[in-house]
């Protein structure tokens, strides 16, 4: 069997897990046994009365025929046009009824995915790349959608069709059918080296199909820095080259191919010139009716066109379990940080955030990005962070969400150590204004409650007054429609949408990790002014690069290489002349 299939992020060597997949997919189906069992029965009934209508054929030509009767022509006509209606009716009935069950069922799992997604780490998601999530959700389960709509049932129903049509001709002529039979092993055999030969080119043509789409998304993300560069030419270049090999490998699979269907076109034609040549002479030799001969002709057409759906079936069934073996994968992860059995709720703090000797490092075979980390933050105070870039600053305002885990010290709040806490209302008790600030498709209005409709427009006004940015927001006013990632805002202006975002959603205690972009005076104004307000308000760590935010700060801490090397306050720090009045002295002149 084929190891990858149109991969994007399976190593082809990787074994599939076909225990874990035929789990995934039992138990898919086992809460739909009824629906689909339904969906079968049509679909047999319709089978079984498609293999009806050579039987009136040989009705006509051996009976109504020889006896002259106009009565039984009559009634073969009659008795085959409700064949055929109950044919189309039944054939409807298993559409529908499979588009159903499938549906529900996909609908389920794709549901199934998310929901169990959204609770995985960070970790996950920043070695996950996005395509690789959305295939997740979207080919993946439709492949799934192919397998249980059409592809299952129609084996077993072509399977039991072959039964049926065997026992039928041989209960007519055992002889005649014996001498059919040796054309099939030889098809299976021919089956078997086609899958053989061909099977490392679909992986080939399937890794060079899912590279465009990789390919393209990379291209359009960073298409203002293609265009900048003027390097479109370079990347209509590459496309081609991949589109090039794309086309020779799909070439050389379908010369395959073709050469498979045309050899066992060819043997259909054999096994219906026997049927002629030896049911012809059983004929001659009054062993046989000529309208048997009709009806054999007919069921052969009956037995090769599962072996022509074969092949599209072995891809479906291919292809499915690669990707429930890549869904199951997903589904079995953990998330890695957990919650306690009993966790504690927290729902305001009340005192302060402790931070003690805490270490922490992402990987474990990696250095220390944290080292001793030690710092009390009172309850209604503020804390300005400031160091060196890739110091570790964002890293110390994420452990406090538990976006990582830490490995040796503590943290705490009100005493309560944060591994403790339930994860939800720990986040929900903090809020967080990030670095690279995003901002959704809806309103301005929309982004300043976050998409919850439950707060009342009021609140986004006094937040806006309390901050005192008014005059921002007659320039943008709150029905203004933002586009994708806030395309349409400058990144001073979704900074100031990201604050007022802050203050809307009311929460106690708020992390801002302020960007590093300069800004015009009037802007830096608003900012400033924004976030002073927001201190005065809230218990606040703010990573700051602007000395007006720092010196509105309770106090501040110096991180470098990831260690604390001062934390005091502004004048404190001044006075020491240690590391912040070096930085200080250097970032913002002496003057100030
Ligand atoms: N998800 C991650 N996995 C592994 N290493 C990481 C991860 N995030 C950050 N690091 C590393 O940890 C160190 C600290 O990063 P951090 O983001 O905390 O720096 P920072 O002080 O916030 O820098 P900046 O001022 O540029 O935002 C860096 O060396 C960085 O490469
Ligand atoms: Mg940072």
């Amino acid at each position: 069997m084929h190891q990858d299939q149109g991969d994007d992020g399976q190593d082809p060597k990787e074994k599939i897990n076909y225990k874990a997949t035929f789990r995934l997919l039992y138990n898919l189906i086992s809460t739909r046994k009824g629906p689909f069992f339904i969906a079968f029965v049509y679909m047999v009934s319709a089978t079984l009365l498609n293999l009806f209508v050579p039987y009136i054929v040989k009705f006509v030509v051996d009976t109504a025929l020889p006896a002259r009767d106009q009565k039984a022509l009559l009634l073969a006509a009659g008795v085959y046009i409700v064949t055929t209606l109950l044919f189309l009716y039944f054939n409807y009935m298993q559409v529908l009824q499979l588009a159903r069950a499938g549906q529900d069922l996909i609908v389920e799992l794709k549901q199934r995915i998310l929901a169990h997604m959204l609770t995985l780490d960070l970790e996950f998601y920043s070695s996950t790349p996005v395509g690789r999530l959305n295939a997740r959700v979207q080919s993946d389960t439709s492949t799934l959608y192919a397998l249980f709509t059409n592809t299952v049932i129609t084996i077993v129903n072509d399977a039991l069709m072959f039964a049926v049509v065997f026992c039928v001709m041989a209960s007519f002529n055992l002889k005649l059918t014996l001498m059919l039979v040796p054309v099939f092993p030889v098809m299976a055999v021919l089956g078997w080296v086609f899958v053989k030969i061909t099977s490392p080119m679909f992986i080939k043509v399937r890794k060079l199909a899912a590279e465009v789409p990789g390919f393209l998304t990379e291209q359009f993300n960073g298409i203002g820095v293609l265009q900048a560069f003027s390097r479109e030419a370079d990347t209509s270049a590459k496309m081609e080259e991949l589109n090039r090999r794309k086309f020779r490998a799909e070439v050389s699979v379908e010369i395959y191919a073709a050469v498979f269907f045309l050899t066992i076109a060819f043997l259909s034609p054999v096994a219906t010139a026997a049927v002629f040549n030896f049911g012809g002479r059983m004929v001659i030799a009054g062993k046989l009716t000529p309208g048997v001969i009709l009806m054999f002709v007919m069921y052969l057409a009956f037995l090769f066109d599962p072996i022509y759906r074969f092949s599209e079936h072995l891809s479906v069934i291919q292809r499915s379990f690669s990707s429930g073996h890549r869904i199951s994968k997903i589904l079995a992860l953990r998330p890695a940080l957990t919650e306690q059995a009993n966790p504690h709720y927290l729902t305001s703090v009340r005192d302060s955030i402790d931070f003690r000797n805490v270490w922490m490092r992402y990987k474990e075979d990696a250095g220390w990005v944290l080292k001793d980390v030690s710092f009390t933050l009172p309850r209604g105070k503020s804390l300005a962070i400031l160091g060196e870039t890739g110091g570790g600053k964002t890293t110390v305002t994420s452990l406090l969400f538990r976006f990582y885990d830490f490995q040796k010290g503590h943290i705490e709040i009100d005493g309560t150590d944060i591994r403790s806490l339930s994860l939800g209302s720990l986040r929900a008790a903090i809020g967080l204004v990030q670095q690279d600030i995003y901002l959704f498709p809806g309103t301005v209005m929309d982004n300043l409650k976050l998409m919850d409709t439950s707060i009342p427009d009021s609140r986004v006004h006094d937040a806006i007054r309390l901050m005192g940015i008014e005059a921002f927001f007659k320039k943008h006013p709150l029905d203004k429609k933002v586009e994708e990632k806030g395309a349409n805002l400058s990144i001073g202006e979704k900074q100031v949408i990201s604050l007022a975002r802050a203050m809307v959603l009311d929460q106690e205690v708020l992390v801002l990790d302020e960007a590093t972009s300069n800004m015009d005076p009037h802007t830096e104004r608003l900012i400033t002014t924004a976030i002073k307000n927001l201190l005065r308000h809230k218990t606040v760590i703010i990573i700051a690069h602007r000395l007006s935010t720092v010196r509105n700060a309770d106090r501040v801490m110096m991180v470098s290489g990831g260690e604390v090397k001062e934390l005091g306050t502004h004048d404190e720090l001044l006075a020491r002349g240690g590391l912040y009045s070096k930085y200080y002295r250097l970032q913002y002149g002496e003057g100030e």
